[in-house]
């Protein structure tokens, strides 16, 4: 019998679903339609962020689930993301409480920094002019104050090479949980995942199909196609089960209904570890760069190479 991988248990004691369903790009008038689905096939893990710009739809589409009984709130694991225009301390809470206005909760299961760079507050576009220098220490100070205060049950940070990991940690009295970054087959994050694993921080994988910019190479990869067809699954199975027998939890975003149940599928079957190992011969591509985010003169990193410390 296959190792199910439902969870991950946290540094919190928390267990996350291994299998969450993402949001970013879920287009409004079709987010609800996809949160209600995979509630009902299963899903008990839903990736939020306030920059996505459709936590109010969750939000009802959670309200009605959680009214006609489809399941309780305690069943479900929900995250948001903190978002750059809101790094100061006095912000942050009131960013919070937008984010559960807008989601019609409560509490969060998991609040994350969404990325390790600042804006100018009120600035709606990523124009280099809105960078501002982050002060990572005050922002998750403001995260511990809402960790303490019960609204968030777990603290963490997105898109934080290594360094800034280790960096953060040094300070941190409550410890991030997570570090959410991208990660599929054809860009795995070893090192980074080892880094996480050593320090007890739990790696959630975005784009783990690798579609995020809308790029289709690496649900093309000859070594999924191979491993799929012997094992009678889809590619996109297999760089998702890739995840979690890696230790990753994994956040495909579909709004299509078959696409969001096949995505779930992934509970009565493994991977042999033959396969795992031809994941090694699959070309290294970062595709999300946040190049929109480094300037020669404007924020705090020059170049790419400086926003992920080389990784
Ligand atoms: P759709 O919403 O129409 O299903 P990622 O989570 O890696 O960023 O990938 C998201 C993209 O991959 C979306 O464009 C989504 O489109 C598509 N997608 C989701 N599940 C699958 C699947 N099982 N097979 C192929 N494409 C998928």
């Amino acid at each position: 019998m296959a190792d199910e991988i439902r969870f991950f248990e946290l540094n919190t004691g928390a267990k996350i679903p291994s299998v969450g369903l993402g949001t970013w790009r879920a287009e409004p008038g079709v987010v609800a339609d996809a949160i209600a689905a995979a509630i009902k096939v299963g899903y008990r893990h839903i990736d939020c962020a306030q920059a996505y710009g459709n936590e109010q739809e969750i939000g009802h589409a959670l309200k009605s689930l959680f009214d006609d009984g489809v399941v309780k709130r305690e069943n479900v694991w929900i995250t948001s993301k903190l978002w750059c225009t809101d790094h100061l301390s006095e912000d942050v809470p009131k960013a919070l409480d937008r984010t559960l206005q807008d989601l019609q909760l409560d509490y969060l299961d998991l609040y994350l920094i969404h990325w390790p760079v600042s804006m100018r507050k009120g600035s709606v576009d990523d124009k280099p002019e809105n960078l501002t220098q982050p002060d990572i220490l005050s922002t998750w100070r403001a995260m511990e104050a809402l960790y303490n205060s019960g609204k968030v049950r777990s603290i963490g940070v997105s898109n934080f090479s290594s360094r800034k990991l280790q960096d953060l940690l040094e300070v941190a009295h409550v410890p991030p949980a997570v570090n959410q970054v991208e990660c599929h087959p054809s860009w795995q994050q070893l090192k980074l995942h080892a880094f996480c694993i050593s320090k007890g921080v739990h790696l959630s994988g975005y784009s783990p199909l690798g579609k995020g910019f809308n790029r289709s190479e690496v649900l093309k990869n000859q070594v999924l196609h191979m491993v799929a067809k012997k094992l009678g699954k889809t590619p996109a199975q297999v760089a998702l089960r890739w995840g979690l027998q890696m230790g990753h939890s994994v956040l495909p975003k579909s709004t299509n209904h078959a696409r969001i149940k096949e995505n779930l599928d992934l509970f009565d079957w493994c991977m042999p570890s033959e396969f795992l190992a031809n994941f090694s011969e699959i070309k290294q591509e970062k595709l999300v760069t946040g190049a929109s985010f480094v300037h020669e003169t404007f924020g705090a990193y020059r170049t790419i190479e400086e926003l992920w410390d080389g990784e």
